[in-house]
């Protein structure tokens, strides 16, 4: 089978038993609680929770997840593993209030064992089981390890040996902190050649490339509440999600699950193909698959295979979240796919010698691979190359001076002395690169807040940029550090825009008359009927004046009021209070 075929039987199985086949959702996602959508179940919130009333009883789908940032993070392991994404897809289908774990459990082993003939052998089943004296909540799955076990006797295999326990960290799934949630059954897939029963359990959760985790299997019985308890839920669902690009790339590289021999990887699947070759074209570098056992010391050939991995996997992601309407910016889930994207970019060029424009180029292999799938990259492409190619430029202005000033900086800060810290002149200012310690009987280096500040805040490197560009050499980032130069930074720029407005206030309204504050004289709802007079507008923000105020303004060490005003209906949040020097409250 081709990965479209992997993808399609999958939806036909489903189809088959009465599903309603769905299209993704976007990638930008309509919880609050979320800075991407980041599992197939997202889509369908309110279902589980009672809030709507689901127009299907079953569904299937594949869904563009993002999993770089929020409760699930798996940014730093891509390009270091093969079987980790910033963007997947994700397999799954969904009982609302209809059928539970015995369908679930019995048609995925049907799938798999069946009709995809994943040899039963190889498979292995976890179960929860809580760790009650860590809190976990609920009781043993009892009703799933009992259609577990007899799923594998009657394959002929010892439940004792195939059912794995785990508790809440393993097997209790939860979107966020809050939401729906409940029990976990994962299928596990033994990749080792031999497929010998002992060593395949014993791989189980024990992050190795040779034993992974396909599909997930979750009871959503509970909604998560914000003070940590679990509230049951009316009716009972199911949520399952698999990992496409691992079955496709297990699929591919065992020869259709007949031979375990080579080392799986997810990039063996014919998904990645059209961006490697496109790679290979415009590097001159060829691919070799080489996976590296420490992230430091790396040589030649490990570097160019981890960005062949790192741009394949980042082209896709910011792709398809430019496509949905995410776009590289300087906050929340835009400044993720800003970082990702210039992470993408930094190892382009220094792993591969790309050029500004390379990565843009990528959008087309892309396309090829997932546009039939997702049609929205076909219809954004315009948009989705445009951004990117903006951004390459950009940052590929201060990409290579920065790249000189950090290698300049770990150079000397790699003949420094135990206990000296070296400084480097730029401009007119000297920089502390950082300092050279003994912790523990060890040498240990460490880069200052200061200059990963001056890196970030000159050349655009994000913080987790540097980190990857410093533990290739051996080195730490004070992350601390730099979040207090940030800060100061951030502090700066509050003070600066405040000076702004109080100059624009002042110079448009000479004789303006001082706003009226009455918030000591309303009552306990804080509100009051005003009148607008007037909007002072700066180049970032726009301040209010009213007539009267109940928002007490900025004032000797004491902060302005925050809230909101209903201007004909419409709400507009108030960030901040403060006064000019005709006594008016700029809200
Ligand atoms: N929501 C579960 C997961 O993401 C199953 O789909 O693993």
């Amino acid at each position: 089978m081709t990965s479209a075929e992997i993808r399609q039987s999958f939806l036909d199985f489903f189809k088959s038993k009465q599903h309603a086949i769905v299209p993704s959702s976007s990638l930008m996602p309509t919880a609050p609680n979320l800075l991407f959508t980041n599992a197939g179940m997202n889509q369908f919130v309110p279902y589980f929770l009672g809030d709507q009333t689901a127009p299907w009883k079953r569904v299937a789908d594949t869904q563009k997840c993002i999993r770089a940032g929020g409760k699930h993070n798996d940014l730093e392991d891509v390009g270091f593993d093969t079987y980790h994404h910033t963007m997947f897809e994700m397999l799954g289908n969904w009982s609302f209030g209809d059928y539970f774990k015995r369908e679930s459990l019995t048609w995925g082993w049907e799938l798999l064992t069946k009709v995809w003939g994943i040899p039963p052998k190889r498979l292995f089943a976890t179960v929860y089981s809580p760790d009650k004296a860590k809190g976990d909540p609920s009781d043993f799955d009892q009703e799933a390890y009992d259609i577990w076990a007899k799923i594998f006797k009657d394959a002929g295999l010892d439940p004792a040996v195939h059912i794995v326990n785990g508790n809440k960290k393993d097997n209790f799934w939860m979107m966020g902190d809050t939401g729906p949630c409940g029990p976990c059954s994962e299928i596990h897939f033994n990749l080792l050649e031999s497929d010998d029963e002992a060593a395949g359990r014993a791989n189980v959760n024990s992050s190795s490339p040779r034993c992974i985790e396909i599909w997930n299997h979750v009871f959503i019985q509970f909604n998560a509440n914000a003070d940590g308890t679990f509230a049951p839920l009316a009716a009972k669902h199911v949520d399952t999600g698999m990992g496409f690009e691992r079955v496709a790339g297990i699929h591919a590289t065992t020869n259709g699950f007949r031979d375990f021999a080579a080392e799986p990887s997810n990039y063996n699947a014919d998904v990645f193909k059209p961006t490697f070759d496109k790679l290979t074209e415009l590097s001159g570098k060829i691919y070799t698959k080489s996976v590296p056992t420490k992230r430091d010391s790396l040589t030649a050939q490990e570097q160019i295979d981890i960005a062949f991995r790192v741009l394949a996997d980042h082209a896709r992601c910011v792709s398809c979240a430019i496509a949905d309407g995410i776009l590289p910016g300087n906050e929340g889930r835009n400044y993720v796919i800003r970082r990702i994207l210039r992470r993408a970019i930094m190892y382009g060029q220094k792993n591969l010698g790309l050029k500004t424009g390379d990565f843009a180029s990528l959008v087309a292999p892309v396309i090829e691979s997932l546009g039939n799938v997702f049609p929205e990259l076909k219809t954004q492409r315009v948009m989705v190359e445009k951004a990117i190619r903006a951004e390459e430029e950009s940052f590929g202005s201060t990409l290579g001076r920065g790249l000189d000033l950090f290698w300049q900086g770990a150079t000397l800060l790699e003949r420094a002395e135990v206990d000296t810290g070296p400084s480097i002149q730029v401009g007119r200012t000297y920089v502390e690169i950082g300092e050279a310690i003994m912790r523990d009987g060890k040498l240990v280096r460490i880069i200052s807040g200061e200059f990963a500040f001056l890196l970030s805040d000159t050349y655009g490197f994000p913080l987790d940029m540097t980190q990857v560009l410093a533990v290739e050499r051996g080195i730490e980032v004070d992350a601390k550090g730099f979040e207090r130069f940030m800060e100061e930074q951030r502090n700066r720029g509050r003070a600066a825009r405040k000076t702004d407005v109080i100059v624009a206030s002042t110079e448009g309204e000479a004789v303006a008359a001082a706003t009226k504050f009455v918030g000591y004289q309303i009552d306990a709802t804080h509100a009051t009927h005003s009148k607008l007079v007037d909007v002072v507008k700066t180049e970032k923000d726009a301040y209010l004046v009213f007539d009267q105020t109940p928002f007490y303004a900025e004032m000797g060490g004491q902060v302005g009021d925050t809230g909101h005003a209903l201007i004909n209906g419409a709400k507009v949040d108030i960030l901040d209070t403060i006064k000019d020097k005709s006594g008016r409250h700029l809200h």
